[in-house]
């Protein structure tokens, strides 16, 4: 992880309807909770949910823990987000790929100074589920989408964790 705290984080996964924007809010829960004034977005790698609200389910789940997903769009990830946010996080291994090879072309279009953009999952600082994936529910069951809150929580938490440990080397 670099060394600086980072100012705004990107939660990443293939649809940006499911765990991404769960992951949102969740860590912007926990950033806010720990004083930590870090902004929170989230963006998939495909396009074939653009616009829409995030899943019913997921709403739905979320809202039953606290989090609101109501307000969230889905959006794609795109070469600007390399240079906008500090930190991109994968929601699974393929995702991690696809950001990857994104960051490619966007250091080749704009040079890797200002693509300043580190990519890392979701679960980098989870010491239990270190750099597993956040299995996708889309075609799961309700156990599934609670799965996807509970590992994002614990994920979040080692991020916290992780940061405020930063903030006082
Ligand atoms: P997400 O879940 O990547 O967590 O948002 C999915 C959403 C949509 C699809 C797959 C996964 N889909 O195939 O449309």
């Amino acid at each position: 992880m670099a060394t600086l705290l980072p100012k705004k984080v990107l939660c990443v996964c293939l649809g940006n309807i499911c765990r991404s924007p769960t992951a949102e809010a969740v860590l912007r829960y926990f950033f806010t909770q720990n004083h930590l004034h870090i902004v929170v977005d989230s963006a998939g790698t495909a396009a074939y949910h653009i616009g829409e609200a995030p899943d019913s389910r997921s709403q739905k789940h979320a809202r039953q823990r606290g989090y609101d997903l109501s307000k969230l769009s889905a959006r794609q990830l795109k070469i600007q987000d390399f240079i906008e946010f500090d930190l991109i996080l994968a929601m699974d291994h393929q995702n991690f790929k696809e950001i990857q090879k994104l960051q490619q072309q966007a250091i080749k279009q704009l040079t890797a100074e200002v693509c300043k953009a580190e990519v890392a999952m979701m679960t980098a600082q989870d010491q239990i589920r270190q750099n597993q994936a956040i299995a996708d529910p889309y075609y799961g069951d309700a156990q599934d989408f609670e799965l996807v809150i509970d590992h994002c929580e614990a994920a979040s938490q080692a991020w916290v964790n992780a940061l405020n440990k930063l903030t006082k080397e």
